[in-house]
């Protein structure tokens, strides 16, 4: 596959108005995406469970123009009110799309999204967001064009998230997704993700994410600032070589169900996205004192209790606390009683692996 063969032919139908929803779930990423090269092709592969809760629903109702317009018409709203600021990332992302949907300058659009999670809870709504107005799109391509094969929807679909922002081609279909080329996962592809499918051990069927919000606030580094940070990074090329070592040893670990090589790899891919941040220049410290506290926690339930529970962070201080389905109750007794007190108002967010979008 290359970028071209997500350029379409000439649709066969003619709509003239319409209205289409999906809803479209965040992830986590287990082994991280940090650094890319132009238009979101990742410098490394990564791989993510799908969560089922913290998800993005959003309608997109369209009409056709008496004809293309120079401008695209687009209005956004977000949670029920008219929303300016979300208007030029759509813009541009549609911008960046245009190529590979024509039709975006034949219809005005109107897009209404809402999030299942709270807008200021340091979630990122990008990689949700992103996905679920990609499949929107695509869902419209789908009626001007039938005979689209739903292995191409969905594929195009997360190609198009992808250039709307990386991660969000890992938020359209699958359990586990994995999106960038890897020696050893045959499907792996640069250009979108794909659900994972080679096997996968019961011990990580419906595992589980509770998500600590230990800081609400804004973004301190944006993602895109993120990246660039990998430019010329000292270890840039050492980090990007031990992600596709990560993963293959993943591979290994979520076939034989092996938890305590699971915990090695996922906690050490969290800390080395930190370790990038601290070393680039400029430098950026993500964690919080909280943070650190609920790590260390963490280290010393394992070490007592021998429970397999888990961390992973993304570019912020909130902590990700994985963990199998069979020891959910003592685990998060443990969370209730000794974690949520490090949480900004005390509050986190109960979720689980999911299997990806869903149309409305
Ligand atoms: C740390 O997907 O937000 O969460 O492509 O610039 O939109 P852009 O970046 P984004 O980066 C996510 C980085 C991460 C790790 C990950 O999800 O793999």
């Amino acid at each position: 596959m290359t970028e071209n063969d997500f350029i379409p032919k000439q649709y066969s139908e003619e709509i003239k108005h319409g209205e289409v929803s999906w809803s479209a779930p965040s992830n986590i990423a287990l082994i991280k995406y940090w650094g890319k090269l132009e238009n979101q092709i990742p410098a490394n592969p990564s791989l993510s469970f799908t969560l089922n809760n913290c998800k993005t629903i959003t309608k997109l109702t369209f009409s056709k123009l008496e004809k293309p317009t120079s401008e695209f018409q687009v209005d956004v709203f977000f949670e029920n009110e008219k929303n300016e600021s979300f208007r030029p990332k759509i813009l541009q992302f549609f911008k960046r799309i245009e190529k590979y949907l024509p039709f975006l300058r034949d219809y005005k659009f109107s897009i209404e999204t809402a999030n299942t999670f709270p807008h200021s809870s340091g979630i990122a709504s990008s990689a949700s967001g992103m996905a679920a107005l990609s499949l929107c799109l695509m869902e419209v391509e789908k009626m001007l064009n039938p005979e689209m094969t739903l292995k191409h929807f969905h594929q195009k679909a997360s190609f198009l998230a992808r250039l709307g922002s990386g991660s969000a081609c890992r938020s359209i279909k699958g359990e586990i997704v994995v999106w960038g080329k890897h020696e050893q996962i045959r499907e792996s592809s640069d250009l979108y993700g794909t659900a994972y499918s080679s096997q996968v051990h019961e011990n990580f069927k419906n595992f589980q994410d509770t998500i600590l919000l230990i800081d609400k606030g804004e973004k301190q580094v944006s993602s895109s600032v993120g990246h660039n940070l990998m430019n010329n990074h000292p270890f840039a090329q050492q980090r990007f070589a031990q992600a596709h070592e990560n993963l293959r040893k993943l591979k290994v670990v979520l076939e034989n169900g092996d938890l305590k090589s699971f915990i090695n790899i996922v906690e050490s891919e969290a800390l080395t996205l930190h370790a990038m941040m601290m070393t680039s220049n400029p430098y950026f410290l993500l964690m919080k004192p909280n943070t650190l506290e609920v790590i260390n926690k963490v280290f010393e339930f394992r070490k007592s209790r021998g429970l397999h529970l888990c961390f992973t962070l993304d570019a912020g201080a909130n902590v990700h606390l994985l963990y199998p389905e069979n020891e959910k109750q003592q685990i998060e007794e443990f969370i209730e009683a000794e974690l949520v007190a490090y949480c900004q108002n005390r509050h986190y967010i109960r979720d689980g692996i999911g299997s990806g979008a869903k149309k409305l």
